[in-house]
């Protein structure tokens, strides 16, 4: 008896601690702890000084990099081979960024750097994962991602050969998300939503901003369904490492147009046809709320990597509410069809889509607003 009335003060001394805990922060937002109201300077700062509002080149580039810090530990090499998202890349900017898988994302680390000086009491991880659940909320459609705070800082930077390369066969690709985080097939192409609001700048070194669909800005499905259809050429020049020919590779750069056309990688190319993870990329077409819970799903497991969940608060109420998403179906980009589809996967029912008009190739724009120039297209030099 004695015990039990134990027990249950116990209990009660842990909830009405953690109610205690509950603040509400300056701008009025309620938190589940105090020092989630920190990270409502931070959003703004991202916001005014990199993102302008946007789903564009910087806010891409940081939804890359959560990925990229995240992804650098192994189960089976054990802590000395990388911290999981522990903000390596920031505190050590001249080790990991220069990986040749990592081409491209000194861009991030270096945007992110002043703003990590800004706000001394976050760590180095925490901006990372932060920066990208803010980034995602300028792309209609995104989910709004769970943020929890409290990554210790990195103390070492992560080995080389840990990041996924768009030449790397399935079998590896998923064989390093399982040694990375224990990830599962359907994880992994959950987690190719990303390449919704993507576009190459290293892989093709005459292109920047080629789009991996013709939707770059909006996180829609349209990049499960493109990356299905049949490759015709390449956007720039051909045969580069990685690269595979894609279903709308002319745009309009020869006439002086912003346009590079599609580009398409090789690894989502075999992501979206082999047996093991077929029916996932296919069952992501047309499914906006599907594919946007299930990435929201897996990047809460990424976004941890390194951390132990029950150690780290809570702080989803301060990433901002992201924009809704395009009320428009998924549809065939003009000049494709359902003839063009290389469907592998046998056991669901491919969804009846519309084909966009036109008897050429659809420009895709190259500004979050749609249109083709934009002085300020967020670039900082050459992407
Ligand atoms: C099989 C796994 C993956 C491979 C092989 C891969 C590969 C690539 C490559 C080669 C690029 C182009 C980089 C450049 O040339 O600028 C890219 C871009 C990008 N990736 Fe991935 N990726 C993978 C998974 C992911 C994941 C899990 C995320 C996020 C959760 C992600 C987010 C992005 C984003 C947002 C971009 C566009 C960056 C920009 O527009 O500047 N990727 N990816």
């Amino acid at each position: 008896m004695a015990f039990a009335s134990l027990l249950a003060f116990v209990a009660l001394a842990a909830v009405s601690r953690a109610a205690s805990s509950a603040v509400t922060c300056s701008d009025g937002t309620a938190v589940s702890n105090a020092v989630c109201c920190d990270f409502i300077p931070l959003a703004t700062d991202l916001q005014n000084i990199l993102f302008m509002g946007e789903c564009g080149e910087d806010a891409h580039e940081a939804i890359r990099l959560t990925f990229h810090d995240a992804i650098a530990i192994s189960q089976s090499q054990g802590p000395s081979a990388g911290g999981g998202a522990d903000g390596s890349m920031l505190i050590f900017p001249t080790v990991e960024p220069n990986f040749s898988a990592n081409n491209g994302i000194s861009d991030s680390v270096n945007n992110l750097i002043p703003i990590l000086a800004m706000h001394p009491t976050i760590s180095a991880g925490d901006l990372v994962q932060f920066a990208g659940a803010v980034a995602l909320s300028n792309c209609p459609g995104a989910p709004q991602l769970e943020f929890l705070a409290g990554r210790k800082n990195a103390t070492a930077p992560a080995i080389d050969g840990l990041i996924p390369e768009p030449q790397d066969n399935v079998t590896k690709i998923l064989d390093r998300f399982a040694d990375a985080g224990g990830f599962s097939a359907f994880e992994v192409v959950s987690l190719l939503a990303s390449h919704s609001v993507a576009r190459a700048d290293k892989v093709d070194a005459t292109l920047d901003a080629a789009p991996f669909d013709s939707t770059p800005f909006t996180f829609d499905t349209q990049i499960f369904l493109e990356v299905l259809l049949k490759g015709v050429g390449f956007p720039g020049t051909d045969n580069n490492t990685g690269e595979v020919a894609s279903p709308l590779p002319l745009g309009d750069t020869s006439t002086g147009g912003n346009d590079t056309g599609e580009m398409r990688l090789q690894s989502d190319f075999a992501l979206a046809r082999d047996s093991r993870t077929a029916c996932f990329w296919q069952g992501f077409v047309d499914e906006q709320d599907f594919m946007s819970s299930s990435f929201k799903a897996a990047m809460s497991k990424l976004a941890i990597l390194g951390s132990n969940r029950s150690d780290l608060i809570d702080c989803s109420a301060v990433v901002p509410t992201p924009k809704p998403a395009v009320d428009k179906p998924a549809s065939f980009p003009a000049t494709t069809g359902p003839q063009d589809l290389e469907l592998t996967c046998d056991s669901d029912a491919f969804p009846s889509l519309t084909v966009d008009p036109g008897a050429q190739e659809t420009l895709i724009p190259h500004c979050p607003d749609g249109s083709e120039d934009c002085a300020t297209v967020q670039f900082a030099g050459p992407a």
